[in-house]
């Protein structure tokens, strides 16, 4: 039985975490099973408890803000909580020598090193996107931009609930950036292609992103390539959110059994990128 703990159990993704685990993977002997539940030290809901908090009834795990304390008894953490308190959580978990898993999103390039640094010492899995649907799109899209001429266009379209604070969402920045690759063009992110609903005349080999935030959309990516003629366009289109809570879970029970490193969706689904 692997030992998780949630950070950012109270939040949307937290107790879709916490369902997830009480119905699919508690009930097998090599399943995963919380065992601390990691909120701010501001939260409203300290000391509740983590399974009432998720509605599936009482775990007798108290939502707590210690983290270094919930991971003396777990094998691996899996963060969903917030931007600004993924440093801290990553250092916390190298420090006692766990695996962790960060589904938050948001991150900007100055993290990169911070994350190799840490996956010296940890098994880290960064996953912008815990869908498996998704993971194979980023495969479909990388397939696709390689195969088809630059003279097919770009876009990446991506629409998310109102209360979502990033944007473009990570998942459309990777599904760029592996586009960007696989053309053998430099990081969108760091060229005007980035531009979100850019106004004006497309140069050649930009890539647009366009962005909606409304009502309680949990999450939509599609990818189009658009040539003279004809349009591929690549969707995935998420209806529940427990699809990333499976994922997160599965991917956490893989990741605690692995040497340090630093793994993504890709690498739990056992996925090789062609050359
Ligand atoms: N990877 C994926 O597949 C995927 C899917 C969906 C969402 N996400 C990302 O996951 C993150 C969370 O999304 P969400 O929709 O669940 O947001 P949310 O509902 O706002 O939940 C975030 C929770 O984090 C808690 N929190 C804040 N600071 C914290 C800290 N220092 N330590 C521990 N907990 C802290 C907050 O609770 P308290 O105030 O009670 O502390 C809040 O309830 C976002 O970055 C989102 O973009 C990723």
């Amino acid at each position: 039985m692997t030992r998780a703990v949630i950070i950012g159990v109270t939040g949307r993704m937290g107790r879709a975490l916490v369902r997830a685990a009480s119905t699919t993977l508690a009930s097998a002997p090599d399943g995963l099973r919380i065992t601390g539940a990691i909120a701010s030290p501001g939260s409203s809901s300290l000391g509740q408890d983590a399974g009432e908090l998720a509605g599936v009834g009482a775990l007798g795990v108290p939502v707590s803000a210690d983290l270094r304390a919930a991971l003396a008894q777990a094998d691996v953490a899996i963060d969903f909580s917030q931007l600004q308190a993924t440093g801290a959580n990553l250092a916390t978990c190298r420090a006692a020598r766990k695996a962790l898993l960060i589904g938050t999103t948001g991150f900007g390039d100055d993290i990169t090193a911070t994350f190799a640094a840490a996956a010296t010492d940890i098994p880290l899995l960064v996953a912008p996107n815990t869908s498996v649907g998704v993971t194979l799109l980023v495969e479909l899209v990388r397939a696709a931009a390689k195969a088809l001429p630059l003279d097919f266009d770009i876009g990446i379209l991506e629409a998310h609930h109102k209360m979502k604070v990033d944007a473009p969402s990570g998942t459309a920045l990777a599904l760029g950036r592996t586009a960007a690759e696989a053309r053998g063009l430099p990081d969108p992110m760091l060229t005007r292609a980035a531009l979100t609903n850019r106004i004006g005349e497309r140069r050649r080999g930009d890539i647009g992103f366009a962005v909606v935030r409304a009502g309680d959309i949990v999450g939509e990516h599609t990818v189009m390539f658009a040539g003279e003629g004809e349009q591929l366009c690549l969707t995935h289109r998420a209806t529940d959110r427990a699809i990333f809570a499976k994922g997160a879970l599965q991917a956490g029970l893989w990741l605690a059994s692995q040497p340090p490193g630093l793994y993504n969706m890709r690498d739990f689904l056992g996925l090789k990128t062609e050359a």
